[in-house]
C-alpha cells in the first residue's frame, strides 16, 4: 500500500491519471469541498471498493456559491482533510488552487436545462451550473472510471448523472446513502454553523420525511397529501424557516400525482444563516417490503 499522494496542481493531477491509466488502474472519484465528516468517509470507503486507485478532490468551488452565500466563511481544513482521507483508504488527494481551475479569461459553463432551476436551483441561482461546471472539470482533471456522490444532494446526483449521460463522459455515477446523526440530521459540513437552538429542532427535517413515509405505507399515496403532511410537520417547528417540502419523480424531478413508482421526498429549510435540506425516496406501499 503506498502513502497518501497531496497533489496541488492540474498539470499534475492530469499527469498522475495517465500514469494510472497506462498501468491499468480503475480510477475512483470522490468530488468533495472539503471539511470532511463520516458522510464523505462512507463515500471513500465505497469507492474503494470499487477502484484501485482512490482520488478524493478537496475544492471549494467559487462558482456554485451565490453572492449572498457563505463561500468566504465555509469551513476549511486541509490538514485535517488529509488525515481522515488517508485513515479512510484513499490514494490521492486533490487539492487545487481555485486560480488553476479557473484561470483568467475562462468563460464556459455547464447548464444541464430543466433539472437545474427547480427546489435548490430556484432557491439558488446559478448554483447547479457551478456544480456541474466543476464536476465536468473535475472528471477532465482526474479522468476517473467512477465516481461517487451522496444521496443527500439528490438534485445534485440527478444533475450529474444527466451531464454524464448527455456529454458521454464514459463516467460510472455512484450514490451512497445519507450518513445521519442520532436524531436524524443529515450530515453535513454546515452543521457546524447552527446554534445549540437551531441544532436541537433541526431533526425536524427528517422526521417529517419520515412522516410522510409513514402515511404512504399506511395507504396515502397522493403527492399533494404526503406534501401537506411535511409542510404541518416543519411549520410546527417556528425556528425553521420552510422553503420547500416536495414529492417528486426522482430521475426527472418532475411533478407526481401520486406515489406508484420510487419518488423522492425532499425538503429544505433555513435554520437561522444555515440552509439544510434532506431527503428519502419513497417506494410505493406495495413494494415497502421488497
Ligand atoms: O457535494 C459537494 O461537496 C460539491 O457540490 C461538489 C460535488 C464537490 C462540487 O463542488
Amino acid at each position: 500500500v503506498s502513502a497518501l499522494h497531496v497533489i496541488r496542481t492540474v498539470a499534475e493531477m492530469q499527469a498522475a491519471s495517465d500514469d494510472m491509466r497506462r498501468a491499468g488502474r480503475r480510477i475512483g472519484l470522490v468530488p468533495t469541498m472539503g471539511y470532511l465528516h463520516e458522510g464523505h468517509q462512507s463515500l471513500i470507503r465505497r469507492i474503494r471498493r470499487d477502484a484501485d486507485r482512490v482520488v478524493v478532490s478537496v475544492f471549494v468551488n467559487p462558482t456554485q456559491f451565490g453572492p449572498s452565500e457563505d463561500l468566504a466563511s465555509y469551513p476549511r481544513d486541509l490538514s485535517r482533510d488529509i488525515a481522515l482521507i488517508a485513515e479512510s483508504g484513499g490514494d490521492i488527494v486533490f487539492a487545487p488552487e481555485a486560480e488553476d481551475v479557473y484561470p483568467d479569461g475562462f468563460s464556459t459553463s455547464v447548464s444541464v436545462k430543466g433539472l437545474s432551476g427547480v427546489l435548490d436551483g430556484a432557491s439558488r441561482p446559478g448554483h447547479f451550473d457551478g456544480v456541474a461546471t466543476v464536476v465536468a472539470k473535475l472528471f477532465a482533471c482526474v479522468r476517473p472510471h467512477s465516481a461517487v456522490f451522496g444521496q443527500k444532494d439528490a438534485q445534485q446526483v440527478a444533475v450529474i448523472r444527466r451531464m454524464t449521460a448527455d456529454l458521454n463522459m464514459g463516467v460510472e455515477i455512484l450514490v451512497c446513502p445519507t450518513v445521519r446523526e442520532a436524531d436524524g440530521l443529515a450530515k453535513s459540513s454546515r452543521n457546524i454553523y447552527l446554534t445549540p437552538d437551531e441544532r436541537s429542532e433541526s431533526g425536524v427535517l427528517f422526521q417529517a420525511l419520515q412522516a410522510a413515509e409513514n402515511h404512504l405505507r399506511a395507504g396515502e399515496a397522493d403527492a399533494g397529501d404526503l406534501e401537506a403532511i411535511m409542510v404541518e410537520k416543519i411549520r410546527c417547528h417556528p425556528v425553521a424557516e420552510l422553503d420547500y417540502a416536495v414529492v417528486r419523480d426522482a430521475e426527472t424531478l418532475g411533478e407526481v400525482k401520486e406515489v406508484r413508482h420510487p419518488a423522492l421526498a425532499a425538503v429544505a429549510a433555513r435554520f437561522g444563516k444555515s440552509r439544510l435540506i434532506d431527503n428519502l425516496v419513497l417506494f410505493p406501499a406495495d413494494r415497502a417490503d421488497s
